[in-house]
């Protein structure tokens, strides 16, 4: 199977696909939980790659890139060294993320980047530069990468594809209660419109919008728990 890139050429194959598994959703489709779930337990390495599209948002604030400027975003994806560390083992979600060396983990959940995230990654420039990070990363093998476009671009061959959905009010549900959790105090109407957004941006930009793979196995999540998710992962992997 060929897939192509944003820009119309043929990408790299990765090398080692075959030891990945892929996971993609929308925004709070449980997918980070369940992917740092499955890692854990399979003793892979997770890596989330919304992190990176976060980190270069981090730079394009802080060198105040104009985030409608898509050459400037362009220029400063394929130069910035982004550089993921991964947690001690058995502790997948204690993954470090540095840009330039400065180590940005404790800003990328903030309302601002939040708030930018979007903008930056439906750069084809930008989203050429973190794809050819991530399948350096996957060459390395036993790896759950979380994303948008894993199964559909980053790792077409992975042997397991996975795509989680749930409906706009759970999915708006269960990230306000996050936020709650987490001392913030956006109601839930506010939640679920930024969300709502999201989604619009995601599964509308031109490059690598969000969509399940051909052959993802597709999971409804909305009445399961994530070790339900889970299992069911771990089924399908035993079957294939
Ligand atoms: O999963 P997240 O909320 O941390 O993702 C942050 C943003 O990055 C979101 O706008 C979707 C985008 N993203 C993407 O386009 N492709 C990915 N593989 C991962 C995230």
């Amino acid at each position: 199977m060929t897939i192509e890139n944003e820009a119309g050429a043929a990408p790299e194959r990765p090398s080692s696909d075959a030891a990945s598994i892929a996971i993609d959703g929308p925004v709070a489709s449980g997918k980070s939980a369940v992917g740092s779930r499955l890692a854990r337990h399979l003793g892979y390495r997770l890596v989330d790659t919304g992190m990176m599209y976060r980190a270069i948002t981090c730079l394009a604030l802080d060198e105040g890139t104009d985030l409608h400027d898509e050459a400037a975003l362009e220029a400063l994806g394929a130069t910035a060294n982004i550089d993921i560390k991964p947690g001690p083992a058995g502790d997948p979600d204690a993954a470090r993320v540095l840009v330039n060396g400065s180590d940005v983990t404790g800003r990328l959940r903030s309302p601002e980047v939040g708030e930018a995230v979007s903008l930056v990654s439906r750069v084809p420039g930008v989203r050429r530069a973190m794809v050819a990070i991530q399948r350096e990363i996957a060459n390395e093998g036993r790896v759950v990468m979380v994303g948008r476009d894993i199964g559909t671009v980053v790792l077409p061959d992975a042997p397991l594809k996975a795509y989680l959905d749930a409906s706009a009010a759970e999915r708006a549900r269960r990230r306000h209660a996050e936020l709650q959790a987490a001392g913030r105090t956006e109601t839930l109407e506010v939640v679920g419109a930024e969300l709502a957004m999201r989604d619009d941006i995601d599964s509308k930009r031109d490059a690598s919008p969000l969509r399940p793979a051909h052959d993802a196995l597709v999971i409804d999540t909305d009445k399961m728990t994530i070790q339900q998710v889970v299992d069911a992962i771990l089924e399908a992997m035993s079957c294939s």
